[in-house]
């Protein structure tokens, strides 16, 4: 079986834009994979550095979140980054191949950047603001592709953001690779079929850090609320005027979440046959549809913290064997065994 290998930041619960950028798409292929979670907790302190209880208790959350959509805790393999050295080792070696270059002009790491605060208007080179923004945080997609690498996983299912940290991650596995005679898997990635999810108020990205997302955790009253404040199509001032869907939030939610309403959504509203009200009350049952599950699930693995716990501790035993065997052979190509 080939191994998949993908992760999130614990920097709080996970909301909808996470669903459909990866979770989604790892409940599927569980079955047909080696499939191992990462819990990336060192990634988090990039940007979170200064609140480490969050951190903390994201840990948690997330596992929850992955295990309540729907990942099966006998098939899958979830690990806490900070708690396997080998990836640590790994992001050490590769950032001595891994030009600035190849960072500074990650498209990702520019917009985080931007939405972080580490960028700044008069910054001559870069958009960066180089006195706010950390070694670690411009890194982390070296680091990334030592999570990806240190058990020689071949597939990394993402969002479309996460595309040019593989991509780069494939140029550094393939000079390491060509400069030590090692032979690390150069992963390959998958997209989501609906790969980004925008804001609820329209803002291009659903974000933790933006404030326009709906939790995998929210109730269903918490989504009918954060529904019913959806932007849609601003033109469309009286419900009398048709609308136009390619402009509405609510309509690439109903085209993500709700497909077998979504086509009749979208002629109605283009011939001014239904109102954003109504339209908006279908899409928050729709996605209570989708939720409850996930809501079932998560109720009951928060009355079995223990279990989530030996679930952690287990995957992470696991990962460490792996990545210990393979941290020793990769030294020992890289002659720094004695
Ligand atoms: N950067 C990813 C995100 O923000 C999280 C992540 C950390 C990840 N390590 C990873 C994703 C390894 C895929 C593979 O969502």
């Amino acid at each position: 079986m080939k191994r998949i290998l993908t992760g999130d930041r614990t920097t709080g619960k996970l909301h909808l834009g996470h669903y459909v950028g990866s979770l989604r798409q790892r409940v599927a292929l569980q079955h047909d994979y080696d499939t191992f979670i990462l819990l990336a907790d060192v990634q988090a302190l990039t940007t979170h550095f200064d609140n480490p209880e969050l951190i903390n208790s994201s840990i948690l959350d997330v596992a929850i979140d992955n295990l309540s959509v729907g990942l099966d805790p006998e098939k899958v393999t979830i690990i806490q980054q900070s708690m396997i050295p080998s990836i640590a080792e790994l992001t050490i070696f590769y950032s001595m191949i891994t030009t600035v270059n190849h960072l500074l002009i990650n498209p990702t790491i520019k917009s985080e950047a931007r939405n972080y605060g580490f960028s700044s208007e008069n910054a001559h080179d870069y958009d960066y603001d180089f006195s706010k923004l950390s070694y670690g945080f411009l890194g982390y997609p070296v680091s990334q592709t030592a999570d990806i690498t240190f058990c020689n996983a071949d597939l990394v299912p993402v969002g479309e953001d996460q595309v040019p940290h593989i991509e780069l991650s494939r140029k550094i596995v393939r000079k390491f690779n060509a400069l030590y005679g090692t032979e690390i898997t150069e992963p390959d990635y998958k997209l989501s079929s609906v790969s980004r999810l925008c804001g609820l108020d329209g803002n291009a990205k659903m974000g933790k850090s933006l404030g326009n997302a709906i939790y995998l955790s929210d109730t269903k009253e918490d989504v009918e609320k954060k529904v019913r404040s959806a932007v849609t199509d601003t033109n469309r001032v009286s419900v009398k005027i048709p609308g136009n869907p390619d402009v509405c939030t609510v309509y690439q939610y109903h085209k993500a979440f709700n497909e077998a309403e979504s086509g009749n959504i979208c002629s109605m509203c283009k011939n001014a046959q239904i109102g954003c009200v109504a339209c908006k009350k279908m899409l928050a049952s729709a996605l209570n549809a989708v939720l409850d599950p996930i809501r079932e699930k998560r109720a009951y693995y928060e009355s079995h913290i223990s279990d989530v716990k030996d679930i952690i501790k287990s995957g992470t035993d696991k990962a460490n064997r792996i990545g210990n065997e393979n941290i020793r052979s990769i030294k020992e190509k890289m002659h720094v065994l004695i």
